[in-house]
């Protein structure tokens, strides 16, 4: 039985589609599947390889090498501070030790009431609002501790449901692949017509910086 929605799945295989060899189009799957469930289940990425004919194993292999994909369930909301060098320089660790003292939790973990998970990383290319920070992919900062302390209520309250969407929905857009499929390169049917879901860039700003994905 499959895992991803019904039209998900459309999505999934219009993707394929659009790639000579199935296997290219696994990551961007894998983005499809975490923009469904948050994360990428066992379950998704057994349906990943059998669309896109390898193991699960393999899927397993790929997703955990990237940051931007997780293998294990993670909050509604993952915060990722920046600790490189202009991060660094501006306070970072500051953000980083405090961030984790306010939600009780280290970096990697999750607060029990899943509402946050705590991640460090290397340059963000937000560097010019360091300290800078992301939530589930949407950028803030330049921020303090008392920055961040806001940051963690607005969100907690939902103030900023409009701005920060449910982790791995990277596109709130939904639009066309933009290449041509199988049927439609062989001359013999339309033009595949998926979602990349989460390919996109755009609009959609944190209120901090004016940018992010979307
Ligand atoms: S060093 Fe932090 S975003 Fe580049």
């Amino acid at each position: 039985m499959p895992h991803l929605s019904c039209d998900n799945r459309a999505k999934a295989e219009a993707i394929v589609a659009c790639y000579p060899q199935r296997r290219s189009a696994l990551i961007p799957l894998c983005h499809l599947a975490q923009a469904q469930d948050g994360w990428l289940t066992p379950a998704a990425m057994e349906e990943i390889a059998e669309l896109v004919g390898c193991t699960p194993a393999e899927v397993r292999g790929t997703a955990s090498f990237y940051d931007m994909l997780h293998t294990e369930p993670v909050g509604r909301h993952v915060v990722t501070v920046c600790t490189n060098i202009a991060c660094m320089l501006a306070g970072a660790y500051e953000v980083l030790d405090h961030a984790a003292a306010a939600l009780g939790i280290s970096v990697g973990e999750t607060t029990a009431d899943g509402e946050f998970t705590l991640e460090e990383a290397e340059c963000l290319a937000g560097c010019d609002n360091a300290p800078c920070v992301q939530v589930n992919h949407r950028f803030f900062g330049p921020l303090d501790p008392d920055g961040f302390d806001a940051l963690a209520e607005d969100l907690r309250s939902g103030r900023l449901a409009d701005k920060v969407p449910a982790h791995g929905i990277l596109s709130r857009v939904d639009r066309s692949v933009g290449l041509p499929g199988k049927a439609a390169r062989s001359g013999t049917g339309a033009r595949a017509a998926g979602s990349a879901a989460g390919q996109g860039s755009g609009s959609a700003a944190g209120p901090e910086t004016g940018a992010g994905p979307e």
